[in-house]
């Protein structure tokens, strides 16, 4: 009897502090952006379907505005929408929510490397990154040419085909593995090597798994989920495996160092690790190095390649747009000089279509989260430190103001009347402000490129019937996967 008295005694206990929380943060959140009334524990789980969360975050859109609160379990989180709400937080709030929240699936990259470090060290760590990859040429002559010297191995592995429907995951992918590969280590993975095809598809698995419904939830109770079996710690493996094969290689530059003369961006972290060395706190460490490559060979490799492996598909559906970039392809660059920058200005077609592509295909819909590093008052409201904050990207490119028709693929949403490209400040698929994509320059040079090198070489052979190709992502969460479908390309006439 004594016992149950007590038991009693501890629920009612536990539920008052369970009350007493939700209480707290509803009252300490009074003056937050207005938002569906959260549940202990789930917060508004209920209102998320987590097959398709940015179509979700549009119809709360519609319901509580463009700046809304929301809570992922315990998470508050304050959500944009539309354009203006969304540059405002990128632009003229870019420092106050420059923070990274938190994917726990990466949780080995906290506090080092770029993409995932919500910690002090971020800001030197981005800095210093974008200034040598500037001296490796990024979005200048020396990138062109790394992406042209890969073009031919590119369209061999295509030609070997011979005519026969494959799987162009991979193929497509070492194309900008290696751009970012030459980059970072000074080398390249020819298109049967194991090693390179390993990298690949920790990659590929991990771009799919963190879109799943499982990832996502498992964003939100990491401290419940750890110890469950599940894809959750396939995508932790796989971190690991990444960063321990870009350590090693750190390790290799290391022990081959020449101070007078870097071959490549590891080599310039390095050096700057060594004038580190003795300062107090020193904030470059190995670690932090090896996580950095991990970040940018990761990002550099897998977004370009799902773009252009899912652009191919579009463009096998419609094979009336196919035809007018191979005319305009012939009648600029001819069937046998290898596409440059410089043609870029004179095919707006293609250029407009590589636009589209981004656009329909819309990559990271939600943007990566961004956080709140200290209180801020924003459009009357406070938006206390530690809030995540999602500027989300479709409802940018989906604007059915801007891009009339948003949900079908017209190349004509970025040409003007007399066929000339037109610009539109929607298109932010590479986000902006102080996060904004580290490779966007490498990443629109290296569509174009390779797009129109594919297209000088090879017809696009749709197995079935181009109206039955179905364009619908395989996984919509933290990026949108195209579907698993087989390339068949036949060699053009006369190339
Ligand atoms: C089609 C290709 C690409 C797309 C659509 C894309 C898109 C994005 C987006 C939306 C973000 C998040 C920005 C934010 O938090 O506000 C991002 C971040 C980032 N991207 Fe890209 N990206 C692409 C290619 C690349 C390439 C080629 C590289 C490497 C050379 C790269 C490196 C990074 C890095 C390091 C970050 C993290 C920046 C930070 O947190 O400070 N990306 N990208």
């Amino acid at each position: 009897m004594a016992a149950l008295g007590i038991t009693v005694a501890l629920l009612v206990w536990m539920a008052t502090l369970m009350l007493i929380s939700v209480w707290k943060q509803i009252y300490s959140s009074w003056k937050l952006p207005p938002g569906p009334f959260p549940l202990p524990i789930i917060g508004n789980l209920l209102q998320l379907d987590f097959k398709n969360v940015p179509k979700s975050l549009t119809k709360l859109a519609e319901r509580y505005g463009p700046v809304f609160t929301l809570y992922l379990g315990s998470q508050r989180t304050v959500v944009l929408h539309g354009y203006k709400a969304v540059k405002e937080v990128l632009l003229d709030y870019k420092n106050e929510f420059s923070g990274r929240g938190e994917i726990y699936a990466f949780a080995a990259h906290k506090e080092k490397g770029i993409t995932f470090n919500n910690g002090p060290s971020w800001k030197d760590t981005r800095r210093l990154s974008l200034s040598i990859l500037r001296d490796y040429g990024m979005g200048k002559l020396a990138n062109e040419e790394r992406i042209q010297r890969e073009v031919p191995f590119l369209t061999e592995a295509f030609r070997k085909t011979q005519g026969q429907p494959f799987d162009p995951t991979f193929v497509l992918g070492y194309a900008p593995c290696n751009v970012i590969s030459d980059i970072l280590f000074h080398k390249r993975f020819d298109y049967t090597d194991q090693t390179g095809l390993r990298i690949q598809k920790l990659f590929n698995e991990n771009f799919h798994l963190l879109s799943t419904s499982w990832l996502q939830l498992y964003n939100i109770f990491p401290s419940y989920m750890r110890y469950l079996p599940g894809n959750h710690r396939k995508v932790i493996k796989n971190v690991y495996e990444i960063k321990s094969y870009t350590a090693a290689r750190v390790k290799e530059h290391e022990e081959s160092l020449d101070p007078n003369c870097p071959r490549d961006f590891t080599d310039s972290l390095l050096l700057e690790m060594r004038k580190e060395r003795y300062t107090k706190e020193p904030w470059f460490t190995f670690d932090n190095i090896a996580a950095t490559i991990a970040d940018l060979f990761f990002a550099g490799t897998e977004t370009t390649s799902t773009t252009l492996r899912y652009g191919l598909l579009i463009l096998m559906k419609y094979p009336e747009i196919e035809e007018k970039l191979h005319e305009e392809i012939d009648r600029v660059i001819g069937p046998s000089r290898i596409p440059a920058i410089k043609d870029r200005l004179e095919m707006p077609y293609m250029d407009a279509v590589v636009h589209e592509i981004q656009r329909f295909i819309d990559l990271l819909p939600s943007n990566l989260p961004h956080e709140a590093i200290q209180d801020t008052m924003f459009r009357g409201y406070v938006i206390p430190k530690g809030t995540v904050v999602v500027p989300t990207l479709d409802s940018l490119l989906f604007d059915n103001q801007e891009f009339p028709d948003p949900e079908k693929f017209m190349p004509e949403h970025f040409l003007n009347e007399s066929g000339k490209f037109k610009y539109s400040d929607y298109f932010k698929v590479f986000s902006a402000g102080k996060r904004v994509c580290v490779g966007e320059g490498l990443a629109r040079m290296e569509l174009f490129l390779f797009l129109s090198a594919i297209l000088q070489h090879f017809n696009l052979k749709p197995l079935v019937d181009p109206k039955d190709i179905d364009l619908s992502p395989s996984t919509i969460g933290f990026a949108k996967i195209p579907p698993r479908y087989k390339l068949c390309v036949i060699p053009r006439s006369g190339v």
